[in-house]
């Protein structure tokens, strides 16, 4: 529809003084009115302005005005008719309302009738609208989803062909939890979504929930439902995430941030396979597997008593860990042909070649962001290039290299690794925020997260 809200109306009627009428009666109103006196008159106003709204008179000299609407209909399919006939016509009113007129007057008729006709056609171009927004959003949404449903997992290294391996027992075995740990960006996610749609699960839902992103106060009932009227703001049943995932796989991001007082419920549901909905007695069946990630040292949270001991049992049942990407360079290479592929397709470049040097830079690279970080460099280096030849301007790694010391390798703590790359990522970027999380690979708002996290600050005195 054109503009934001003001409705466009054509009137298409030989008898300029009645057109001229309709013209000042529309004056000052909610829309912008034009007017024709002949068909070319009026072609010419469609081709030029968006109309959303014609009023069209059948009887025009010479020609008939029902080819006329055959046409616009034709061309224009979002725009609207309200035909005007004679009265008595009703044969011509019944042939246009076949036609895919919206409405007719018959005339003489009463300004009133009109603004009628004009209001009930605006509330359906309005809905239509409405429409039209949700079905592109919800194309939006798939088209993004489909991106993120990335099914390959690509690689060469005896570890991840042992990941791969450990991946597709887990897949034969879907009433089995799968504990999936790793550094940020090293493909749990990727792996987890693998595991679903390899199992007789994939063809129900695959849902994804990031315990640390809710609301303590709302977890409960996101993952029981409730009933309606239970709390306030509980206005309708709603499903919990349990049973949103019957027959499917709930994959639990983070785990080692989920409130204590959420575990034992938790564990409670993983281990009877029946929940309760808030405000609710009854009890309900629902056939879930748990495939949870985590890239903390979840020993660590249990021994602070801050994460279930029991729970942790319940939910590794197969364990899969995934190694870092700088632990397994022989997968920078396969990988980097692949990320190439994929966006040199995306953003239609020609066919692109890598220096050795790129493939011998990214080899001696830490990669702190993991794959996510190799991925994100890529994209950005096919965006920039601008012959067919990567090179290593186009991959600036080496002045970013973050080495650890041989003691700070030999600490393989989650933790205490991220916090440290985390300060080295800050102090290459002098404490731009934006540059650190780039080169961690990681989103700024996840860098914010984990810094208050961790307690980490940047000194302003620095700055
Ligand atoms: N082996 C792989 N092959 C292809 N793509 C991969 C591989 N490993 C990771 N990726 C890609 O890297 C990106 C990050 O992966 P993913 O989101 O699964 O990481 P993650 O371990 O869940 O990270 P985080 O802990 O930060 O949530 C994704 O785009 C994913 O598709
Ligand atoms: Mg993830």
């Amino acid at each position: 529809m054109a503009g934001q809200d003001k409705i466009k109306i054509l009137i298409l009627d030989d008898e300029k003084q009645f057109t001229e009428e309709l013209i000042g009666f529309f004056q000052g109103s909610e829309y912008d009115a034009y007017e024709a006196n002949s068909e070319t008159e009026g072609k010419l106003i469609l081709q030029n302005h968006e109309i959303d709204l014609m009023i069209l008179d059948v009887r025009l000299p010479g020609v008939n005005g029902l080819d006329i609407l055959k046409e616009v209909k034709a061309h224009y399919p979002v725009m609207e008719v309200i035909i005007i006939s004679a009265h008595g016509d009703m044969d011509t009113v019944i042939k246009a309302m076949r036609l895919g007129a919206f409405d007719y007057l018959r005339k003489p008729f009463r300004y009133v009738d009109i603004q009628i006709a004009i209001e009930r056609t605006q509330k359906y171009l309005q809905m239509q609208r409405r429409l039209k927004r949700i079905e592109e959003r919800n194309s939006l949404i798939s088209k993004s989803l489909e991106e993120k449903i990335d099914r390959q997992f690509i690689g060469i290294s005896a570890q991840i062909k042992e990941v791969f391996e450990l991946a597709m027992t887990a897949a034969d075995y879907p009433d089995s939890n799968v504990l999936i740990t790793g550094e940020s960006g090293t493909g749990k996610e990727n792996i987890a979504r693998i595991i679903h749609y390899a199992s007789k699960r994939k063809d129900n839902a695959f849902f994804t929930v990031n315990s640390s992103a809710i609301t303590e106060s709302l977890l409960e009932s996101e993952f029981f439902g409730h009933k309606k009227g239970s709390f306030t703001g509980a206005v309708n049943d709603k499903l919990g995430f349990f049973e949103v995932c019957n027959g499917g796989t709930l994959f639990l991001d983070e785990i080692a941030d989920m409130p204590l007082t959420l575990q034992s419920k938790i564990l409670r549901a993983a281990e009877e396979k029946v929940i309760t909905r808030v405000g609710d007695t009854r009890q309900i069946r629902t056939d879930f597997r748990i495939i949870s990630a985590s890239n903390h040292n979840i020993r660590k949270q249990v021994e602070k008593k801050k994460f279930r001991l029991d729970l942790l049992h319940r939910l590794n049942t197969l364990h899969i860990h995934i190694p870092p990407l700088r632990e397994r360079p022989e997968d920078i290479k396969p990988l980097l042909t692949y990320f190439i592929d994929f966006y040199a397709t995306k953003f239609n470049k020609p066919k692109l070649h890598v220096s050795r040097e790129v493939i011998d830079g990214l080899q001696n690279y830490d990669f702190p962001g993991n794959v996510r970080e190799l991925r994100n460099m890529t994209e950005r280096a096919i965006i920039l290039c601008k012959g067919n030849l990567l090179g290593i301007n186009n991959f600036p790694v080496q002045q970013q290299t973050i080495s650890l010391t041989e003691s700070e390798m030999e600490s393989v703590d989650l933790k205490m690794n991220e916090i440290y790359l985390i300060r080295k990522a800050l102090d290459r970027s002098g404490n731009n925020q934006q540059a650190a999380a780039d080169a961690l690979g990681i989103h700024r708002d996840a860098l914010s997260r984990k810094m208050k996290k961790y307690g980490i600050r940047i000194d302003r005195s620095e700055l």
